[in-house]
Formats: structure tokens, C-alpha cells, sequence
């Protein structure tokens, strides 16, 4: 039977590994983290982390083929492959500070695989790492050598949270990419042999460990490059009177642009599409490749400039000053169908807000308030700027923000009501009584295209809608 472990037990480690299980029966997988809680949480009724159908996958397979553990060392020299799924963050302090990805989980993951390995090891690199990672990584497995052969590959993810089953279950691609050596080319094999027991083989790609290690940051960089694209043309609409939705319908029929990823939104968050271009830029500018570099930075700068241009249209419409207003906040997930708000741009509305002294009522279905209270509290890293850090929010309980328990509540007595997160029951609401709730004028401000403008027109409403006319 092949052992498979996983070093990671995240929103990739989880996930993946859950499904692997699913569809190799014949294959043991065990998922290990440090953090003892996850690992709790993992083998609980509360799965750490809310994702469409991850439930009952981990169901299935828990106790059979499928183990959470913080035995972290124990499984990882019992295991044939060996999946590296550790965060990756953008450092913030020292060389890089800002830009290059933090690999200190990374590292200390690989000098304890060297350490505890009494076996020949394939090690997979889930997370996403700078280009040329593996080469370090090498060094490091093999820097007390006992005679043990560790094969490197790079395996990068592209699934995306909320689908992430959707995604893995039927992928548009796997990528494994490994060394062009006999022992590199057994190794590609064998991950493959995995891969293949659900996915069609003409969807696992294979390549050189660099081009596979850097096409993971580029996939991230022109996918965030389209939203910061429409977001910008989303500015010029409000100038011009045309409707960005109308636009990316129209330039979305053009085969060659194709209709994904085009909606117009308060600007992307999540937890890599930044961290991930930053990283790119990084590489980049040590390489010496500047104008590629200031190329890739544009697309943070034009997301930052949507979210800032999103508060100063909430600011001024309100007459210029929300001091004091109650201001609701429908939404605080970087997207829909996730708890997770890790550079939301929430984060930055609502900071933005408070920074005007507005009065904040905050509702996620998902999002629970410790969650916010740590996200509103933590000093803001400007990554343009390192040393510079944002002045803190104040903590709930001095009155100037609040979670309610749903939507009407957070909207009763507002001046106005921002859209942040496009959850399908913020379609649904019933906003004639909204409507009646709130103070007059009534300010909607729909920063991902969620209401019917028009139809909230009707009803009385003042309606500012990302890329509309107003
Ligand atoms: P995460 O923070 O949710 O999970 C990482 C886990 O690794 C944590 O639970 C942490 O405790 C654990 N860990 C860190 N160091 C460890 C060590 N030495 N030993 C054991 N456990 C350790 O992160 P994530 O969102 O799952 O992302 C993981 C990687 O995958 C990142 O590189 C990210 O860029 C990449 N990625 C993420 C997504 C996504 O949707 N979140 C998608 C594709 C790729
Ligand atoms: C993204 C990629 O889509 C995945 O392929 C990748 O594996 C993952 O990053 C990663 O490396 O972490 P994710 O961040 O989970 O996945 O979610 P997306 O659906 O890509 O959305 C990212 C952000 O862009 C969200 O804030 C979303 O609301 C926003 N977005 C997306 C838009 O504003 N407009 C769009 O048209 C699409």
C-alpha cells in the first residue's frame, strides 16, 4: 500500500488530501500539522475550515484510508510521497521584507524530513514557492545524507476556495513537474499513477521543475490581472456612463478573451493572488528585470486604488462625512461560500470607514466575530511601504463596531449598507423592508455587483454600484 503524508492541514492540505483518499482507496494518506487544534478540529464534527462538500468527503474516508494526526514525524518517515503544503507568506521583515514569500514553514518542514527519513522519499511541493525553491530544498534533504534518495516535484494547486472540491474532483490541469533525470522521470511517474486514478490523463501536464514552480505564480498573476483590468475600465465607466458589466459581456464573447473572471468587484483579496504577484515582482527585480517587475506590481497598486476608490465614493456621496453614521457591512469573506478572510478587502472598506469615524454594523454568514475582531485589530503591512504600519482599530467593545446577527439587523437605523461579499442571500433580501429600516436617504453602495440597481431605485434607494452608472 503507498503512504502518502501530508505536512499542512490548511485549506490545500485538507482538501487535497481529503480527496486523493477519496478516489485511491488503495492509497493511506495522513495529513499532520503542528498546530494541535487544526488537527483536532480535523478529526471533529467542526471541520476547521468551511468548503462546499469537503464534509462529507473527510466523512467517508476519515478512520479508513484517511487520518489526521500531529504524529507529524512518525508519518513522515513511514510515508513513500511526502506533500509539502505549509504556508507561504509574504516576509515581512529582514531582505525582501514586503515582497518575497517567507519560507521559514517550508524549510523547517524540510530539515525534519531529512532528519527522520530512513527511506527513499518522493517530496511534493504543494505549496507555492519562488522559482528555483527546489533547488534549495535539495540541499537541504540532502545535507546529512544517509544514503537516502529524496526526489523532488513540484505539484503546485490550483483549486480555489469555495469550489475547491468542484475543482480537485475535475481539474482543468494537474501540473508535476520534476527533475529530466531517470530518477526524476520514476518520480513524475508515480505521482502521476496517483493522479490518474480520477483524472483523464490528458490533464496531467508534466515539465521541468522550474517551469512548473513558476507557472503557478504566473497562472495567480494573469488571473488577478484580469480583475485589476476590468476594475480599472470599472473606473472609467462611472466617468463615461458605460456599464462594466456590459463591457465585459461584450469583450467576454471574444474566444479569445473568454467570459471568466471578469466581474468588476471591490477588488480581490484572498490569501495568495497578492502575496503571490509580490512574490513574482521580487523575483523579478533580482533578477534585474525591473519594467517586468513594475509590470506585475501595477495589478496590487490598481486592486489597492478599487478598494480606496470604493471608500471615497461611500465618504463622499454621504455628503462627504460619515462621522457617527451607522454604516452596514454586508459581507467580510474575500468571496462567497468561504469563512475565510485573509486579505479581504473588507479589511480596508471597513478600516477606511472607521478611519472617517463611521459607525460599523458588520454581517457574515460564515465569519464568525473573533474573526473580524483579529482582522480589524491587526496592524495593516503596507507592502509598498514595509516599515511603515497602519494605525489599529479599536476592539468591538468600544462602540464603533459591532457583528450582528443578520442582515436585518445590521441594516436597522443605518444611513447606508455596503456589499462586500457576493453571498447569494444578499441577492434574496427583501429590501423594501430593508429599505424601511433605514434612515433616509437610504445609500446602497453594491461593491460586486450583487443587487438590481434599478429596482432598488424604485424603491427609494441612492444606489452606487461598482462600474455603473450612476
Ligand atoms: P494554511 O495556512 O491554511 O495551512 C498551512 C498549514 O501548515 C497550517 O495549518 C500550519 O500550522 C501548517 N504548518 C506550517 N509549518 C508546519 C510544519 N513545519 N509542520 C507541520 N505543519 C506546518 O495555508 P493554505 O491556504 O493551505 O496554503 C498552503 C500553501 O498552498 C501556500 O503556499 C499557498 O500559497 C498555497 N495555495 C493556497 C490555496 C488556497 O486556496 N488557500 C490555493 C492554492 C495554493
Ligand atoms: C485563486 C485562484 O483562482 C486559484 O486558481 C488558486 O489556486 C488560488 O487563488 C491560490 O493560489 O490560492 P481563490 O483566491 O481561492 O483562488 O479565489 P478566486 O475565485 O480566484 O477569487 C480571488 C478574489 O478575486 C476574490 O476576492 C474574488 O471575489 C475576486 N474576483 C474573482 C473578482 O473580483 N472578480 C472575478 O471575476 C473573479
Amino acid at each position: 500500500m503507498v503512504k502518502i503524508c501530508c505536512i499542512g492541514a490548511g485549506y490545500v492540505g485538507g482538501p487535497t488530501m481529503a480527496v486523493i483518499a477519496l478516489k485511491c482507496p488503495s492509497v493511506e494518506v495522513a495529513v499532520v500539522d503542528i498546530s494541535e487544534a487544526r488537527i483536532k478540529a480535523w478529526n471533529s464534527d467542526q471541520l476547521p475550515i468551511y468548503e462546499p462538500g469537503l464534509e462529507e468527503v473527510v466523512k467517508q474516508c476519515r478512520g479508513k484510508n484517511l487520518f489526521f494526526s500531529s504524529s507529524v514525524e512518525k508519518h513522515v518517515s513511514e510515508a513513500d510521497i511526502i506533500f509539502v503544503s505549509v504556508n507561504t507568506p509574504t516576509k515581512t521583515r529582514g531582505l525582501g521584507a514586503g515582497k518575497a514569500a517567507d519560507l521559514t514553514y517550508w524549510e523547517s518542514a524540510a530539515r525534519m524530513i531529512a532528519d527522520v527519513s530512513k527511506s527513499d522519499k518522493i517530496v511534493v511541493e504543494k505549496s507555492t514557492v519562488p522559482v528555483k525553491t527546489a533547488e534549495a530544498i535539495e540541499k537541504i534533504l540532502t545535507h546529512n545524507s544517509k544514503g537516502i534518495s529524496f526526489q523532488i516535484l513540484s505539484n503546485p494547486e490550483f483549486l480555489a476556495e469555495g469550489t475547491a472540491i468542484q475543482d480537485l474532483l475535475s481539474p482543468d490541469r494537474v501540473l508535476i513537474g520534476g527533475r529530466e533525470t531517470p530518477g526524476g522521470s520514476k518520480a513524475i511517474k508515480a505521482l502521476k499513477d496517483v493522479y490518474a486514478q480520477w483524472v483523464p490523463e490528458d490533464r496531467i501536464i508534466t515539465a521541468n521543475l522550474w517551469s512548473a514552480e513558476l507557472s503557478k505564480l504566473a497562472a495567480n498573476a494573469f488571473l488577478a490581472q484580469r480583475i485589476s483590468s476590468v476594475n480599472a475600465m470599472s473606473a472609467l465607466c462611472e466617468a463615461t456612463g458605460a456599464d462594466v458589466s456590459q463591457v465585459s459581456h461584450a469583450i467576454g464573447k471574444d474566444t479569445r478573451i473568454g467570459p471568466k473572471f471578469l466581474n468588476s468587484s471591490v477588488g480581490f483579496g484572498g490569501s495568495c493572488f497578492q502575496k503571490d504577484i509580490l512574490n513574482l515582482v521580487y523575483i523579478c527585480e533580482c533578477n534585474g528585470l525591473i519594467e517586468v517587475a513594475n509590470y506585475w506590481k501595477q495589478v496590487v497598486k490598481v486592486n489597492d486604488y478599487q478598494k480606496s476608490r470604493f471608500v471615497n465614493r461611500v465618504v463622499s456621496s454621504m455628503f462627504n462625512t460619515v462621522s457617527g453614521k451607522k454604516i452596514a457591512i454586508l459581507g467580510f469573506a474575500f468571496k462567497k461560500d468561504t469563512g475565510d478572510t485573509r486579505e479581504t478587502p473588507a479589511i480596508d472598506v471597513c478600516k477606511g470607514l472607521l478611519g472617517d469615524k463611521a459607525k460599523l454594523s458588520i454581517y457574515d454568514p460564515q465569519v464568525t466575530k473573533d474573526q473580524i475582531e483579529r482582522d480589524l485589530s491587526m496592524s495593516k503591512f503596507e507592502w509598498d511601504h514595509p516599515v511603515q504600519l497602519q494605525p489599529t482599530v479599536p476592539a468591538a467593545g468600544e462602540q464603533i463596531w459591532d457583528v450582528s446577527a443578520d442582515a436585518y439587523e445590521a441594516v436597522k437605523d443605518a444611513h447606508g449598507l455596503c456589499i462586500l461579499t457576493e453571498w447569494d442571500e444578499f441577492r434574496k433580501l427583501d429590501y423594501q423592508k430593508i429599505f424601511n429600516s433605514m434612515q433616509k436617504p437610504a445609500f446602497v453602495f453594491d461593491g460586486r455587483n450583487v443587487v438590481d440597481a434599478a429596482k432598488l431605485r424604485e424603491i427609494g434607494f441612492i444606489v452606487y454600484a461598482i462600474g455603473k452608472p450612476l
